[in-house]
């Protein structure tokens, strides 16, 4: 049967926010170093950043990126990567087992940031660290002159503050992998007064409270509730972490992880409404959806090194993405923007090598992966306000998550340009469904459509050959004569319909 999904400008859930289009850059494996990062590459800029990269990095069309971690913040001393280069330490990396020669610090992230056009999202270390290394961290970073650490700031040369006003209080501290991991208690405690004591310097920040780092982990909720419990009135965002692979060649449950995220987010919101309810406080907390991809953590690439082998640098975690790993990272942007009113931001872990949208030989090539194209797309054409469509399909049975519908979609509208965006998946492995889309509207007109797929949704893109599968027109799509439109949706597939 045909899926059908009803449109109606008034059924509006929010903003589209630009933060939902955001990533994250981690000192691991070649994220930074030879990644962003790579002084002998032939585009490398006077700072040693490579310019392919930032190119790819706005034609991604990325908003926010978290830095400097991930694990690696849970052991990291900023003040190693500030200076001059010659005074900086090698460090361990108790995280990922490897050796930080400190060559990027804050100062060359902001520049980065700059010439990459995004706003950046300081993450500071509650793992071996604490109020005080915060405090420094936002004294350096964000005041304009005449005190130690902001003159510290000039004196390496950046005159004028950071200005930064998103900041991770630490990350994943329920996880008993992190370094400094933390009771509920404990963590809350710690969080409530670091982020007191920030905004004592700086009222205006917003600031990200860890949640759990997965719906799986045997604290979750209960995680939430302490830390929402300790910190509610001195936080604006809980974050939520979420990776999902395909296991076992279980094609069908992994094309509906976009269950589970919505799962996620739903109880994350009810717990933190209901420590609202219960301290009787007047705002709301937000989801900062701040790591979240396809990641197939079993790897072995993602096993970090062992013993006395601290490389600078290593092959880590560089996961290779089929056409379906896309789709599912389309469907996660699905249900992202769906939840628009309580999702504030989100972050796509990572950006550059490590399980990343945009790779690097170093001192070659660049290339994108198959994940690219769906965030790219939905960055570029998401514009205006989230509309909630009703949608009617089949469903399929998974393992996982019992049935499922078949198509699954959200849609924009623009004020300005009049235009409504629909993003739309098929998951089924074998059958083309036809979509039929009832748009509550007068004077419709086809701009474009484009379907993301392939005949063997296990094809991966590789540095010899990054555009076999692209996102091409679907000529399929058509206006019926009652006014609605049709299109068909391949099997495993991304598609986007613009309507004017
Ligand atoms: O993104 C890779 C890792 O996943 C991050 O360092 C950590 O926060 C999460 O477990």
């Amino acid at each position: 049967t045909p899926a059908r999904l009803t449109l109606d400008p008034a059924f509006c859930v929010g903003p589209v926010r630009r933060r939902t289009f955001g990533s994250f850059v981690e000192h691991l494996g070649r994220c930074v170093y030879t990644g962003i990062h790579d002084p002998a590459h032939p585009s490398a800029d006077a700072d040693g950043f490579r310019q392919d990269v930032i190119d790819l990095t706005r034609e991604l069309g990325v908003s926010t990126v978290r830095y400097p971690g991930g694990n690696f913040v849970s052991g990291y001393r900023w003040e190693d990567g500030v200076g001059p280069l010659e005074n900086r330490p090698t460090r361990l990396d108790l995280a990922w087992h490897s050796s930080d020669p400190n060559t990027v610090g804050v100062d060359e992230f902001m520049r980065w940031a700059r010439k990459a056009g995004v706003e950046p999202m300081m993450a500071v270390n509650l793992g071996t660290r604490g109020v005080q290394e915060a405090l420094d961290l936002l004294e350096y970073c964000n005041v304009g002159k005449g005190t130690a650490l902001a003159d510290r700031r000039r004196a390496n040369g950046a005159e004028e503050p950071h200005g930064i006003r998103m900041w991770c209080l630490g990350n994943e501290m329920d996880g008993p992998w992190q370094i400094g991991h933390k009771t509920a208690h404990e963590y809350g405690r710690l969080a409530a007064e670091t982020a007191r004591a920030m905004r004592m310097i700086d009222p205006g920040l917003e600031l990200v409270v860890c949640g759990s780092s997965g719906s799986g982990m045997p604290t979750f909720g209960a995680w939430e509730q302490t830390v929402l419990t300790e910190t509610y009135e001195h936080v604006d965002h809980v974050s939520a972490h979420a990776y999902y692979w395909e296991e076992d060649g279980d094609l069908d449950s992994f094309l509906a992880s976009a269950v589970d995220m919505d799962g996620f987010i739903d109880a994350v919101v009810a717990t933190a409404d209901a420590v609202r309810a219960a301290g009787k406080h007047t705002k709301r907390i937000n989801v900062s959806f701040d790591e979240w991809n396809v990641w197939y953590q079993k790897r072995a690439e993602s096993r970090p090194p062992t013993g006395d082998d601290w490389p600078i640098a290593p092959v880590l975690l560089e996961d290779t993405y089929t056409v379906a790993d896309a789709v599912v990272v389309g469907s996660l942007i699905i249900s992202l923007l769906r939840h628009t009113d309580r999702v504030h931001a989100a972050s796509l872990a990572q950006l550059v090598n490590v399980i990343a949208p945009i790779m690097t030989e170093p001192g070659g090539r660049v290339w994108k992966q198959t994940i690219f194209h769906p965030f790219a797309q939905a960055s570029r054409l998401a514009r205006g306000e989230v509309l909630r469509p009703v949608i009617a399909s089949d469903t399929y049975a998974t393992a996982k998550f019992g049935d499922v519908p078949l198509v699954d979609g959200v849609a924009t509208y623009d004020a300005e340009t009049g235009e409504t965006v629909v993003f739309a998946v098929n998951r089924s492995t074998t059958d083309t469904v036809p979509l039929a889309v009832e748009l509550r509207a007068h004077g419709i007109t086809l701009i474009e459509a484009t379907s993301y797929a392939h005949a063997d949704p296990r094809w991966s893109a590789s540095v010899d050959d990054d555009d076999t599968v692209l996102p091409r027109p679907n000529g399929s799509a058509a206006i019926t004569a009652d006014g609605e439109v049709t299109m068909d949706l391949p099997p495993v597939s991304w598609n986007v319909l613009r309507l004017g």
